[in-house]
């Protein structure tokens, strides 16, 4: 049995137009958690920093994300909702994480590789020390389990290293302290089922990216209808009609794509998507996908708007999540100034 009460931590950057990947991959499943477990939500605005954001853009995407949260039905009430940068014990706890991590670990991250490209350089420091900040929103709050998609699992298992080699290098000190062996959890992610990791709608290699300079590669959530149907009708697809098993969407990356999306939507199964639209082409099931698509984005995109027209109360709602979260977080990083031997 373990010491800590289950709580859920995600967080999602804002930075640029939210997109179908990021509502599937994530916002979507965070709904669900909030009548199981403890949950916080956050909008992880330094983490946006690590590439340059304009300043008003980012203000405006945090209030955007916010709003699709609370659109999709993430609950004030239920679940601790604010923004990063409002807890400043998130840069305080990064940096002791950025003394424990080791630069190896770092430079293994593919994501970082990805990103940095050829012009490691000259990235910023941050973009390389990334992890570590997304470990210390975790632990902070002794996070037990995190709805991640297939992307962010290697970020997660170095957040559980970390973990490990801080629960080691001091573990005298935490016990010194009164506190159990294990003084910080090892994280769980919670990978989902279909469409964790939404494609491209042009390239079934591809993920749905907010970076891909073609706008048809992606539905973003304040497409309007004809958009929607419009960018589903123009996805890229094979020929062959639809198989009626999962197996037959092997090496079929752009039928499997859109029939993850169907079964995410809809919350059915793969094998259930195909058991309905086995045998059928394309001609059949991209209408019906689009259908799909319109009716549940297009009531939450109402939401979204009418949470917009009204940007203090989404800032209010954000300073009332951060007043909540911020005493755990002082908990913690009192703990853990104690265990390192700084003086208060
Ligand atoms: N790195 C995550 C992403 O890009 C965002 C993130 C930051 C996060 N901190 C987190 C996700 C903590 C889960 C938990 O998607």
């Amino acid at each position: 049995m373990s010491q800590f009460k289950p709580r859920v931590f995600s967080g999602i950057q804002p930075s640029g137009d939210l997109h179908l990947g990021n509502y599937l991959g994530a916002i979507k499943r965070f709904v669900p958690l909030q009548d199981t477990h403890d949950c916080i939500y956050c909008v992880v605005d330094m983490h946006a920093i690590t590439v340059w954001q304009e300043p008003e853009d980012l203000r405006q995407s945090t209030l955007e994300l916010t709003a699709a949260y609370l659109a999709a039905g993430l609950d004030p009430k239920k679940s601790i909702i604010f923004n990063q940068s409002q807890i400043k014990e998130h840069a305080e706890l990064a940096w002791v994480f950025n003394c424990i991590a080791r630069v190896g670990w770092m430079q293994r991250m593919t994501q970082f590789k990805d990103k940095a490209g050829k012009n490691s350089e000259n990235v910023s420091l941050g973009l390389f020390a990334y992890p570590s900040l997304m470990a210390a929103d975790i632990l902070l709050y002794k996070a037990t389990h995190v709805p991640v998609g297939d992307d962010q699992k290697q970020h997660l298992e170095l957040t559980r290293d970390i973990a490990q080699k801080f629960n080691n290098d001091f573990a005298k000190s935490i016990k010194a302290n009164g506190h159990d062996e294990e003084f910080f959890p090892i994280t769980e992610p919670l990978i989902a089922g279909p469409a964790t990791l939404v494609k491209s709608l042009r390239d079934g290699s591809k993920k749905m990216s907010k970076s891909d300079p073609s706008d048809m590669s992606r539905i973003v959530l304040t497409d309007d209808s004809d958009t929607i149907a419009k960018k589903i009708k123009k996805a890229t697809t094979d020929p062959e009609p639809l198989p009626s098993e999962a197996k037959g969407l092997e090496g079929r990356l752009e039928a499997a794509n859109l029939v993850g999306i169907y079964a995410a939507l809809s919350g059915k199964g793969v094998d259930e998507v195909l058991a309905e639209f086995g045998g059928q082409g394309f001609g059949a099931f991209k209408p019906a996908l689009a259908e799909l698509a319109v009716s549940e984005l297009a009531p939450m995109n109402a939401e979204m708007r009418r949470y917009l027209a009204d940007p203090a109360e989404i800032e209010n709602i954000l300073r009332d999540g951060a007043g909540r979260a911020r005493p755990l977080a002082v908990q913690t990083i009192d703990q853990v100034r104690d265990i390192i031997g700084f003086v208060r």
